[in-house]
């Protein structure tokens, strides 16, 4: 019944079997102060094009779950006033339906440990536009500088990477395309010369171990501009494990399941490259 009731916000948020009937169970109580908080929060930043996410030291996770479904319509209503097709809306909330999935396969249970992620999207700026994700804000240097005028900032394209099958030249090639034509069409006062990417995928070490792979022919679009320490992401996003425990027990299947371990076996650290390339 409950189930029912939600069947068009499920479909949207991409939500499916026992996430769709825990959300189900979330939603069937007016919403608490907690809720109403977060979901006040984010209104807030819909519209101002936010670079960081929302944080918030103790968070509990069903009451971001919570808010995130309630609030989602508002960010699908704000989409479609801009002129944004259902579809390209429905693509950019479906992540909320792929993080509770990975969430299963993280912790083993219903939950949201990147519900923080899921706050940029709720901003109304991140779009899934084919293979990518793209997150338009305004150029972090020049934000970081002081004395720099509204007028005078530069905006840029953050590129994320959703987990989605194979990432083929191919599919990067017609996302970057799209990205152009979307971008310029909605956000004209906006225009974002570069994209930026910030990730374990373009750390070199990488590149030089798989030269073949979709991830090194990735990486080689972007001027790599400097690594810093990530020494869990890699294995976050190839194994969807937390921290760096029970590594012997870790599979070693794929070249890249190989690459990663036998890294951190070497005494290595995982980097995040941060990249940039010209649209
Ligand atoms: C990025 C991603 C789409 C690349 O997938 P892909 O196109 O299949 O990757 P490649 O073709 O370059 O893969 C090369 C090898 O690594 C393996 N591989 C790629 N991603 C893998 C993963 N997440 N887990 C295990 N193995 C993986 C492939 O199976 C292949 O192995 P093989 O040589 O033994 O056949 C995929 O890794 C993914 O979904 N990652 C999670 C999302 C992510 O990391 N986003 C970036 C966050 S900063």
């Amino acid at each position: 019944m409950a189930l029912t009731t939600h069947t068009g916000l499920f479909e949207l948020l991409d939500i499916t079997g026992d996430d769709a009937e825990e959300c189900a169970a979330l939603l069937a109580t007016p919403p608490g102060e907690a809720v109403l908080g977060a979901m006040a929060t984010m209104q807030e930043r819909l519209g101002s094009f936010p670079l960081d996410s929302i944080q918030e030291d103790h968070a509990v996770e069903t009451v971001w779950i919570e808010a995130l479904l309630r609030f989602s319509p508002t960010v699908h209503a704000y989409h479609l006033r801009l002129g944004i097709s259902p579809d390209v809306s429905a693509a950019s909330l479906s992540d909320v339906g792929l993080q509770l999935r990975i969430n299963r396969r993280v912790h083993g249970r219903f939950g949201l440990d990147t519900w923080g992620w899921l706050t940029l999207h709720m901003a109304g700026n991140l779009f899934r536009l084919g293979r990518l994700q793209f997150h338009l804000v305004r150029s972090p240097e020049d934000t970081a500088q002081a004395g720099t005028s509204t007028a005078d900032q530069r905006w840029v394209l953050g590129v994320h990477i959703p987990e989605d099958g194979g990432l083929s030249p191919a599919l990067v090639d017609a996302s970057l395309a799209e990205a152009r034509l979307f971008f310029a069409r909605y956000f004209p006062d906006k225009p974002a010369a570069v994209a930026t990417c910030d990730s374990w995928m373009l750390d070199p070490y990488l590149a030089d171990r798989l030269p073949e792979s979709n991830i090194a022919s990735f990486a080689r679009r972007f001027t790599l501009d400097r690594c810093s320490d990530a020494p869990t992401d890699a294995v976050y996003f190839t194994f969807r494990q937390r921290g760096l425990q029970d590594m012997d027990r870790l599979p070693r299947d794929t070249s890249l399941q190989r690459v990663v371990l036998e890294r951190i076996d070497d005494g290595g650290t995982w980097q995040l490259g941060h990249g940039h390339l010209e649209l």
